[in-house]
């Protein structure tokens, strides 16, 4: 995947840039023609008058980072909509959800407003059959205004408002908009670079380095690095050059990225971690008051500070004396020695990558959807799984059904329950 390179090559072009900016966009409605792009309607049953279940999936970026590659949000991932109800047309309220999208959302930038990017993917929701109605991307300069009208392929028309306003740091008020292209924008959140001040549980973007990130905040202060809720994310089989950069849906499952989490670890502000891990509604959580991942040059090795010293990343292995503290990353196919011999670390074999020093954890393993005991989360790797690698693990012999790492700044750790905060994750 290219996008290392891509957020190191806006980094070199953010670093002579002044003004940052701030963009609300508030969609109206999507209006699709009622058929797929071979022009079948979207139901058989059109004449019973049965219609479109139009299902979106949205991703704005600014133009700087955009491609025109549809596959890829560059600065994190596309947010999925919903399902419109039996309908060619979906409306969009003001002040409202639609699946992962609140209705209007505020995107912050870094560097000189040159423009942005939509790209939007539609599909015909058809039970649990997805039949793609069309896909679109348009780029919206300086010169655009609001509100705006845009046409694709297959689709009638998309709807929005956009307005953009320059931030200058630290000092400028923030309720005055330099330029507002719709009305009803007054108040304007500081820029983040954590998810320290957002109180409900969201997607935000934030700022790392000289990148804009999409991460989930927990809303007790948290910023998820890592985040296995749902098989989303092909954790599997995934290189280092991978495990570099963010993969996954930061509305679902995802891995923030190791350049990412090397910068966010060792930046000027402490982050305690925590490691929640649920099987059912079961937690097990463990606290690290610290945690930091090296750079590139160092293999991103991990060196944490635990609360209790019978915490997993900190424990030896039945076959070594290794821990993962002190440990490189290492995938299938990049074994980073430090004295571990791979044909005993059952925990690197199949899939995801890690710090592997006790090979006994690795949550970024494959995400069982079958075949794993509910309550105790035991599973047969031997007999059954075996190709897969031994799952989401911590330790070997357990696949969990939700893990998360979660970086509290200090101060914030402080007033929270984590335990409380864990319930919530598991449910
Ligand atoms: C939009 O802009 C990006 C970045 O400049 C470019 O790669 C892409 O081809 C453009 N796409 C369209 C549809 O204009
Ligand atoms: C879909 O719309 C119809 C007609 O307005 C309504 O009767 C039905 O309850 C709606 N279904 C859902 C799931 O919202
Ligand atoms: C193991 O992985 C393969 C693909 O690599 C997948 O098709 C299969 O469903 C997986 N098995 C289990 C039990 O998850």
């Amino acid at each position: 995947m290219g996008l290392a390179f891509k957020i190191v090559t806006a980094f070199i072009l953010l670093s002579f840039v002044s003004a940052d900016f701030r963009l609300t966009i508030s969609l109206t409605s999507l209006t699709v023609n009622g058929k797929l792009p071979n022009g079948d309607p979207c139901s058989p049953f059109v004449n019973l008058g049965v219609l479109c279940f139009p299902r979106p999936k949205i991703c704005i970026e600014p133009l700087e980072y955009a491609t025109d590659d549809m596959d890829q949000c560059v600065i994190g991932s596309y947010i999925d909509l919903g399902v419109g109800n039996n309908s060619n047309e979906i409306t969009f309220n003001a002040d409202a959800y639609y699946g992962g999208w609140y209705n209007p959302s505020t995107y912050n930038f870094f560097g000189d407003f040159t423009g942005f990017s939509v790209k939007m993917i539609i599909w015909n929701a058809d039970g649990t059959n997805y039949q793609e109605i069309d896909r679109h991307q348009w780029n919206l300069t300086n010169s655009d205004s609001s509100p705006v009208t845009e046409t694709g392929d297959q689709i009638t028309s998309f709807k929005f408002e956009w307005s953009k306003q320059v931030i200058t740091q630290p000092t400028a008020p923030p309720t005055i908009p330099t330029t507002t292209a719709s009305g009803g924008i007054t108040t304007a959140p500081p820029l983040l670079t954590d998810c320290k001040s957002i109180t409900a549980a969201s997607t935000q973007l934030i700022k790392i380095g000289g990148a804009s990130v999409s991460v989930y905040c927990d809303g007790k202060g948290g910023t998820a690095i890592q985040r296995r809720i749902d098989a989303t994310g092909a954790f599997d089989s995934m290189e280092i050059s991978n495990y570099k950069a963010f993969i996954g849906d930061a509305t679902k499952s995802y891995w923030l990225g190791l350049d990412n989490i090397h910068t966010f670890t060792t930046g000027s502000t402490a982050y305690t971690a925590v490691i929640t891990t649920c099987c059912g509604t079961t937690p097990l959580v463990e606290n690290y008051e610290t945690f930091t991942v090296g750079d590139a040059t160092s293999n991103y090795l991990l060196t944490v500070t635990p609360a209790s010293n019978t915490y997993q990343l900190v424990k030896t292995g039945i076959n070594t004396a290794k821990t993962d503290n002190g440990s490189p990353f290492s995938t299938y196919n990049n074994w980073n020695l430090n004295g571990v011999d791979v044909g005993i670390c059952a925990s690197a074999k199949g899939a995801g990558g890690w710090w592997f020093g006790s090979c006994e954890n690795n949550l970024n393993g494959h995400y069982y959807t079958v075949g794993v005991d509910a309550n105790t989360c035991a599973f047969d790797a031997a007999s059954h799984f075996g190709d897969n690698g031994t799952g989401i693990s911590y330790p070997v012999g357990i696949s969990f059904q939700k893990t998360q790492i979660a970086l509290y700044q200090k101060t914030t750790f402080r007033n929270i329950d984590i335990n409380a905060a864990a319930q919530d994750f598991c449910g």
